[in-house]
């Protein structure tokens, strides 16, 4: 089965508040489950930075959901394109609060696919395992 997978950046709501992204994110990661998307998705108290990835059906089912949340604004995508395996394969929707100068750091980067080789996907990989190096941290709460 063909996997796809689509990197982007945005701005939160000014207003959303912890409920909000408690809501959004069981909502978003039930949605994930049966749509068979995996990813994550960090947050600097600003900035949303999602990664996700799954069939094309899964995807194209997901996406127009993540165009149409007025929780965000200017979403820009950094990069579309196949992936020959998943990088979260335990994530329906892995979270992460990261640094805003990282996150900015991170979009600034060439995405020239979304696969080792590309310096930005690469830096969104090390920016979830942390400096411990851990393949897959325990996802700790957007909002705490
Ligand atoms: C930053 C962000 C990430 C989201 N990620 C997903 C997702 O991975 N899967 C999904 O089905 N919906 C996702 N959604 C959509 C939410 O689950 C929800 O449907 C949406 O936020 C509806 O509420 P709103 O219009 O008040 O934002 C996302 C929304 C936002 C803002």
């Amino acid at each position: 089965m063909s996997l796809y997978a689509i990197t982007y950046v945005s701005d939160a709501r000014a207003d959303l508040r912890t409920s909000d992204l408690d809501r959004l994110l069981a909502d978003a990661t039930a949605f994930n489950r049966v749509a068979g998307v995996t990813g994550v998705l960090m947050f600097d108290g600003a900035r949303f930075l999602q990664y996700l990835e799954g069939p094309q059906d899964g995807i194209d089912s997901v996406f127009p959901r993540i165009l149409n949340a007025r929780s965000h604004t200017q979403l820009k995508v950094l990069c579309r394109a196949p992936v020959p395996q998943r990088a979260f394969p335990r994530w329906n929707m892995g979270t992460r609060r990261i640094e805003a100068e990282l996150l900015a750091q991170i979009v600034g980067e060439a995405w020239p696919g979304l696969t080792l080789g590309s310096v930005g996907f690469e830096h969104l990989l090390q920016a979830w395992t942390g400096a411990d190096g851990e393949l897959e941290p325990a996802a700790v709460a957007l909002g705490s």
